[in-house]
């Protein structure tokens, strides 16, 4: 297997680093039975998945996919020491992540984040500043300068403002000009600004929100921005998709949002 050199811009993407590092280490979990799902809401009509917001003891982590699963109990609602397989099995089965897509997340979040011998993430360790997580966040603040791990709680200020900028929703050029506005403040702010796996990291999640939360016109809604990226919770309009989300499609979109920000950034 060959591998882009990191000057080859996107192609050296998030999901080719968890790539190289899925397999160079190969995946051990019980092939846990995806959660049967009779309807395509199941947090709506089954009282164990209600919303319930965190308690002082539980912890969450700066994804919201991951803490909508909490605050649902698609995983422990403490956000502690969830294990892989739970992590794998909510994914699949929430999101309809595919298979290997959904291994080389958990995989990438326990090996760099979590405890590799145990194979279990709590979500707080997901903060850790510059190892997954990252500045110019489209909802949240910028770690601190010095700060090991970055703020966790949604900043209502920078949700609003993606709902105002965008009142009929996020397609993936709004994502990456979204990006860009937040990595411009970067530079207002004197930080340093992202580096390559960082930036990558950052439109690449970008493309999974897109691809997990979009509409049928190909966009995220306000509602949706407020419900997910705000309280972290399924949208009103969110059902379970029929179709996978594949590694393939991850990779196309983020591609795609990749490469609208470097035409942004070209044309400043
Ligand atoms: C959830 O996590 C808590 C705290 O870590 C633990 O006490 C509890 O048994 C877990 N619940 C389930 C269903 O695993
Ligand atoms: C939220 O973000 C806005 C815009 O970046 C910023 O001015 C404000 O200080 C932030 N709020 C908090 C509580 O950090």
């Amino acid at each position: 297997m060959s591998f882009p050199s990191p000057s080859a811009s996107h192609l050296f993407s998030l999901f080719s680093a968890f790539v190289l590092w899925f397999w160079t280490n190969s995946f051990h979990s019980s092939s846990s039975e995806q959660e049967s799902t009779s309807s395509g809401r199941p947090w709506a009509d089954d009282e164990e998945h209600v919303f319930i917001a965190p308690g002082p003891k539980d912890v969450r982590s700066p994804c919201p996919a991951l803490n909508a699963l909490a605050n649902h109990g698609f995983i422990n609602r403490s956000g502690k020491e969830i294990s892989a397989s739970s992590l794998y099995s909510a994914l699949t089965s929430i999101y309809r992540l595919s298979t290997p897509l959904a291994e080389l997340l958990v995989e990438g979040g326990i090996g760099t984040c979590g405890h590799k011998s145990e194979q279990w993430l709590s979500l707080d360790a997901l903060a850790a500043h510059n190892v997954i997580e990252h500045d110019a966040s489209l909802v949240h603040d910028n770690a601190p300068l010095g700060a090991k791990f970055a703020p966790i709680d949604v900043n209502w200020t920078l949700v609003d403002d993606l709902v105002s900028r965008y009142p009929d929703g996020l397609g993936i050029v709004h994502l990456a000009e979204a990006r860009v506005k937040r990595e411009r403040m970067l530079q207002r702010e004197k930080r340093p600004e992202l580096d390559l796996l960082h930036g990558e990291i950052a439109h690449g999640e970008a493309a999974l929100a897109w691809l997990l939360m979009k509409d049928a016109q190909g966009v995220v809604g306000t509602e949706t921005v407020r419900q997910w990226f705000g309280q972290e919770t399924f949208p009103g309009s969110y059902v379970i998709p029929e179709e996978e989300v594949t590694l393939r499609k991850a990779r196309e979109i983020s591609t795609k949002i990749g490469d609208e920000i470097s035409w942004l950034k070209a044309a400043l």
